[in-house]
């Protein structure tokens, strides 16, 4: 009787290739210096073990070359692109910010117009700064008992679209880092119907192809691409992230020649190979290794919500089209009701549980849950988050108290007028003058105050007294401030 045949494992190309360089045993005369590890320092040596140092191989014969990819990478990435629905994929060794600052690069020309929201992630100024575009900031929808910002309302989208004729493309967020995902597809068929290709940010959702209880990808939902952090929610090395495409209104040759631009000329093939196989892993186990993740988030989620003073962010605080899906695998808690801020949370549980988070922020605390935790971990986060609920009132300090009273009252964030290109705000010279001596001159550098983490100014932007006031509403709640030379924003920096 014929056994049945075991489904064939999905090829990993690059994986291979690194495999066979380091069984031949090469004599290395060549980059990097450490030789396959005997040449590198014995306390790295021991930290990262040898098999490390030998598969950290460059672009000799049997390998390939990211710049130009003919032989086992270019197969790499079309095996990647067929996972992922895309018509190509790009291997990305600076993190999905090379991916952001690639697409608009690509997208966009100077002087010319890009859509994005306030909230994206800081890369996108580094793309902006690079093509010298001018941003049109789209507004963000806010979830206020938690302090996010979400997506940008389809309505919002068509007014920037009525008042830019000539916009260039538009770049979206999908999801945040707390795992709230957008319906883009009104928001699709708007920047389309104006013939823009439209870019997503999908740091946060390389694995959402896999799983029908996670949000669409947004390369279905009609995007023109999208970067993916493939080391933030699947297998892949830190780092290593993709950029998937689908050409016809962002042209291939434009997205390749800005990689060429922004990538390394000695692509880690360590990082590469790890983006090969989580491809494959997605492609055998994905189903499976998401939905072990489902089980479990849902699992802590249900005993954190058992817990008197957490409250949990879920589908019921969301149901609009800026945030239509949350993704399941995330869990994001507020510990506002215990008087203790996400942050003091998050480093109680390290000090005390030796358990690390992903994420906090003043009101909330963001886990990440994967194929990789256990259900014994689950637990013990569980019963730390008890003990922490439980002494909440010892741990108290009054000026979290005041803190969060103050921040829950803080306004939303102003819409500057953008009175010079970040790219010559950039690259002009500027100096540090008392936040009050500010108003009226342009800004030099970004602050952000989280929450919700929209930047409350950026470079190129006019300093008004609205501006000042809410940096000093949020220098006086003690919101953490990110951004700025100085973080106490008793200076900030303006165009010269
Ligand atoms: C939404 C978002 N986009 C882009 C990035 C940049 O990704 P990377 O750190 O891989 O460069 C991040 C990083 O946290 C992010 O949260």
């Amino acid at each position: 009787m014929a056994r049945p045949s075991r489904p064939a494992r999905p090829a990993m190309p690059l994986v291979e290739a690194v495999a066979a360089y380091v069984r031949e045993g090469v004599v290395r005369f060549h980059m990097p210096g450490h030789k396959g590890g005997r040449g590198a320092s014995p306390a790295i040596r021991r930290l990262l073990g040898e098999r490390a140092f030998r598969a950290d191989v460059t672009s000799v014969e049997g390998m390939d070359d990211l710049q130009e990819p003919t032989g086992v990478l270019a197969a790499a990435q079309a095996l990647a692109a067929a996972a992922f629905g895309a018509e190509r994929s790009y291997f990305l060794v600076n993190g999905t910010s090379v991916g952001v600052q690639a697409m608009i690069l690509a997208a966009t020309r100077p002087g010319g117009r890009l859509l994005l929201p306030r909230n994206m992630h800081k890369s996108a100024l580094g793309g902006l700064v690079l093509s010298g575009a001018w941003p049109v900031w789209l507004e963000p929808e806010l979830e206020p008992d938690f302090g996010i910002a979400l997506g940008v309302e389809p309505a919002r989208v068509a007014e920037a679209l009525e008042r830019e004729p000539g916009a260039e493309a538009l770049l979206l967020l999908s999801p945040n880092y707390y795992g709230v995902a957008p319906d883009l597809v009104p928001a699709v068929r708007l920047a389309h119907g104006r013939g823009l290709p439209v870019l997503v940010d999908e740091a946060h959702g390389p694995h959402f192809g896999f799983h029908p209880a996670l949000p669409p990808p947004a390369l279905r939902l009609g995007a023109d691409a999208s970067a993916q952090g493939a080391h933030k929610l699947l297998g892949g090395l830190t780092q290593a992230s993709f950029l998937h495409i689908r050409p016809g209104r962002l042209p291939a040759e434009r997205i390749e020649g800005a990689l060429r631009l922004l990538q390394s000329t000695s692509a880690s093939y360590l990082l590469m190979a790890s983006l090969d196989a989580a491809r494959a892993q997605m492609e055998e186990n994905g189903a499976e290794l998401v939905g072990r993740a489902i089980r479990l988030a849902g699992e802590i989620r249900a005993a954190l919500a058992r817990i008197p003073g957490l409250r949990l962010l879920d589908g019921r605080a969301l149901g609009r089209p800026a945030a239509a899906w949350l993704d399941p695998t995330k869990v994001t808690f507020s510990v506002r009701e215990l008087g203790l801020s996400g942050r003091q949370v998050e480093l109680l549980l390290r000090r005390r549980f030796r358990i690390q988070v992903e994420m906090s922020d003043l009101f909330n605390v963001v886990l990440i849950v994967g194929a990789g935790n256990s259900e014994a971990e689950a637990d013990r986060l569980v019963r730390a988050l008890g003990r922490l609920a439980a002494e909440a009132p010892r741990l108290r300090r009054p000026e979290t108290a005041a803190l969060l009273e103050r921040a829950a009252r803080l306004p939303g964030a102003p819409s500057p007028e953008v009175a010079v290109l970040p790219r010559e705000a950039w690259f002009a010279r500027s100096r540090a003058v008392a936040l009050e001596a500010a108003q009226g001159r342009v800004a030099a550098e970004t602050v952000t105050s989280y929450p919700p983490g929209i930047p409350i100014v950026s470079p190129g932007e006019r300093i008004s007294r609205d501006v000042l006031d809410r940096l000093a509403a949020a220098r006086a709640a003690g919101l953490r401030i990110s951004g700025p030379a100085d973080p106490e924003l008793r200076t900030l920096r303006v165009l010269a």
